[in-house]
């Protein structure tokens, strides 16, 4: 497994790799999560590339950005049995150097949900992912549905850039008990980490309404909240159920829609989404 930071170290071991190569972009901390997009990536290509960085332009003022988790040397000795290829781990300067000025932006996807709650947050997001596209050109790149409002998002950019890679977005992994695996968990508490599985369970109800036949979108953001209620540490930021591609709110479901929320857990802000139809 060869380790660069430098784009010109990067482009050299680029040019060794002959045939398909699988890019997951990830900002480190690995879990499960993200070593699912790898060993799917494996399958699918013949190399595979990984990227590590905390990008600090999807970063807001207020957000976690000087305290996010790193570990460099466990996610080296998680990457080095899946058989990756190359990890790139460029520190903030060879990304954004002196004097940069150029960015990438979606425009309506970006402005409900996550968009709404964190300014700025996609345009850092579809900035690097780009610059990491350009410099790896992949054949594929691997997302996870877990930030599924991302993943329409960068699906978005390759489409409009015509970015020549196929997208590939991946199951959410969860723990045994439902929550979502997140770098994030690991700022919870262990009453913040129990109570955590609220999220799960409040998705869960409205997804069983939904299957009993229910199509009203705002029974099911109800439900949603109600759940969530029963749960001191919870503080919802928002609810939603969305039209799958547009990400505009929903008042009947006609076809395919997506449940998603963002929940503070004392400081810690979670996110999780379900697909309906
Ligand atoms: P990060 O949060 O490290 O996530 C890297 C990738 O792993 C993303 O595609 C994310 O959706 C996926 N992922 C995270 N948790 C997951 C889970 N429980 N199950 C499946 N996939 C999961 O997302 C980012 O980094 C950054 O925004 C990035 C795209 C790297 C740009 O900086």
């Amino acid at each position: 497994m060869n380790t660069v930071s430098s784009l010109f170290d990067l482009r050299a071991a680029r040019l060794s790799l002959n045939g398909t190569v699988g890019l997951v972009p990830t900002m480190g901390y690995l879990h499960e999560g993200h070593l699912s997009l790898v060993s799917r990536a494996k399958a699918e290509n013949k190399h595979v590339i990984v990227t590590i960085f905390v990008n600090p332009t999807q970063f807001g003022a207020n957000e976690d950005l000087s305290k996010y988790p790193r570990d460099l040397e466990r996610d080296l000795s998680l990457l080095r049995p899946l058989g990756v290829d190359l990890v790139w781990m460029p520190t903030a300067e060879v990304m954004y150097p002196s004097g940069y000025q150029t960015w990438v932006e979606v425009d309506a996807l970006t402005s409900p949900l996550e968009g709404a709650m964190r300014p700025g947050h996609f345009r850092g997001v579809t900035t690097v992912v780009a610059k990491f596209f350009n410099a790896t050109q992949p054949t594929k790149a691997y997302f996870g549905q877990k930030d599924a409002q991302q993943a329409a998002v960068i699906r978005r950019m390759v489409t409009d850039l015509n970015f020549p890679l196929e997208m590939v977005i991946c199951p959410t992994t969860r723990e045994a008990d439902g929550l979502a695996m997140s770098s994030r968990n690991k700022y919870l508490n262990e009453a913040e980490r129990k109570a955590a599985t609220v999220l799960f369970r409040s998705l869960s109800g409205a997804k069983a309404l939904y299957e009993g036949g229910e199509r009203n979108a705002e029974t099911l953001r109800e439900k949603m909240k109600a759940v969530l209620a029963t749960e001191p540490l919870a503080q919802i930021q928002y609810v939603s159920c969305a039209d799958y591609d547009s990400l505009a709110e929903l008042e009947i479901i006609t076809g395919k829609a997506l449940l998603s929320m963002a929940v503070f857990m004392g400081k810690t802000r979670l996110i999780d989404n379900f697909v309906l139809g």
